[in-house]
């Protein structure tokens, strides 16, 4: 009896021991890995970077990353879950690189599970995943010139779930000045209120050694500011941000983009969020790919108000507007950072 239960034992401590090096193996695989680095390009409110990843056998798990919340302006967390699916979208691409097929699920409304099968027959969308580098939010003024029929045919014909719609708003319409108007009324809430602002200079990266310290939040080098001593920049910074300048820097950017581009879901939730940050990361990498830019003016859909008076006059009173974008041309700008992928890597248990 006693051999009997020792040899048990000690299969059970082999298989223990054989899955636990399995974890180990697969948390080393080459494959994943550059998933997971591709998958930490994405963007993100506030480039806080919200996001954890656990490697499983064969699968990834994107987990939100809490810590880095932003409770003003982002209560329900909405943001950081299409944040989430922008880097779900990075990463099904990158497998799709290195040929995976992946299959997404959003699990019990809080974290998401991609399932990655080896498939040697799979062509990669290498189109799409060479953009992943080179996308960027750019926050500059841009050049005026419109963007073709045809090119925005292109990014309509971008396949999209059912749950998720995208409107195209043109400079010099009506509903575009509309648009502008909600943005600029976002702009006067946001920037009267102390926690909003309190929020947003605690992710303001002031200068380069800041930024290079943190690798995540908004880096003064997007902003087109000089590095100047920390000191100095605060204090620019602290002119800067207030609703009268705001509105004033947000109408040059208004009047020079092309388009705007609304994104809504049909419900409020965690799995249409995510669905919609999946549809909103392919629209920025294909117009990235047709030299277009991109950048965000999401202050209507932050003030739940403002939200609802803007569905309702626009037609859509059923639906949630939750990211609104500008699309134009304008010159490259510089990047902001991230931190190193391997620190969003939680340890296999
Ligand atoms: C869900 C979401 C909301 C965002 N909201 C804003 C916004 O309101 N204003 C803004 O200037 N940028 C916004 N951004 C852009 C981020 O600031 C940007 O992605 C981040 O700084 C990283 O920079 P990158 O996109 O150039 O990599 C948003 C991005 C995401 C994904």
């Amino acid at each position: 009896m006693d051999e009997k239960y020792s040899r048990m034992r000690k299969i059970i401590v082999a298989l223990v021991v054989f899955m636990g090096l399995m974890d180990n193996i697969m948390a080393e695989n080459p494959d994943y890995l550059f998933m997971i680095e591709n998958a930490c390009k994405a963007p993100s409110g506030h480039n806080t970077q919200p996001w954890l990843f656990k490697i499983r056998e064969s699968e990834i798990d994107i987990y939100p990353d809490f810590s880095k919340e932003l409770p003003v302006v982002d209560p329900t967390h909405r943001e950081l879950f299409v944040s989430l699916g922008c880097a779900t979208e990075n990463l099904c691409i990158a497998a799709q690189e290195k040929g995976y097929e992946s299959d997404v699920k959003v699990v019990n409304d809080s974290f998401i599970r991609v399932l990655l099968t080896k498939d040697k027959k799979r062509q990669s969308d290498s189109l799409l995943f060479s953009q992943i580098a080179v996308r960027q939010t750019n926050k500059s003024v841009y050049s005026g010139k419109e963007i073709p029929e045809d090119s925005i045919n292109k990014l309509k014909n971008i396949s999209i779930d059912p749950s998720v719609s995208i409107y195209f708003y043109k400079r010099g319409t009506v509903d575009y000045e509309r648009i502008a108007d909600w943005v600029y009324a976002g702009n006067s809430l946001q920037m009267n209120d102390e926690a909003f602002k309190t929020e947003l200079t605690k992710w303001m990266r002031y200068n380069k050694r800041h930024q290079n310290k943190t690798r995540d939040g908004l880096s003064y080098a997007t902003f087109g500011a000089p590095n100047v001593p920390l000191f100095l920049a605060k204090f620019i910074m602290s002119k800067a941000i207030n609703e009268k300048t705001q509105n004033k820097g947000d109408r040059k950017k208004i009047a020079s983009a092309s388009h705007m581009v609304l994104f809504t879901t049909k419900d409020n939730t965690v799995e249409q969020w995510v669905t919609l940050g999946r549809t909103l990361e392919r629209i920025l990498l294909r117009s990235t790919q047709m030299g277009i830019v991109n950048a965000y003016l999401n202050q209507p859909n932050e003030e739940s108000n403002i939200a609802k008076e803007m569905a309702s006059q626009l037609q859509i009173a059923n639906e949630y507007p939750t990211i609104l974008i500008r699309l134009g041309y304008g010159r490259k700008m510089p990047y902001s950072l991230r931190r190193d992928f391997r620190s969003c890597i939680l340890p296999v248990e």
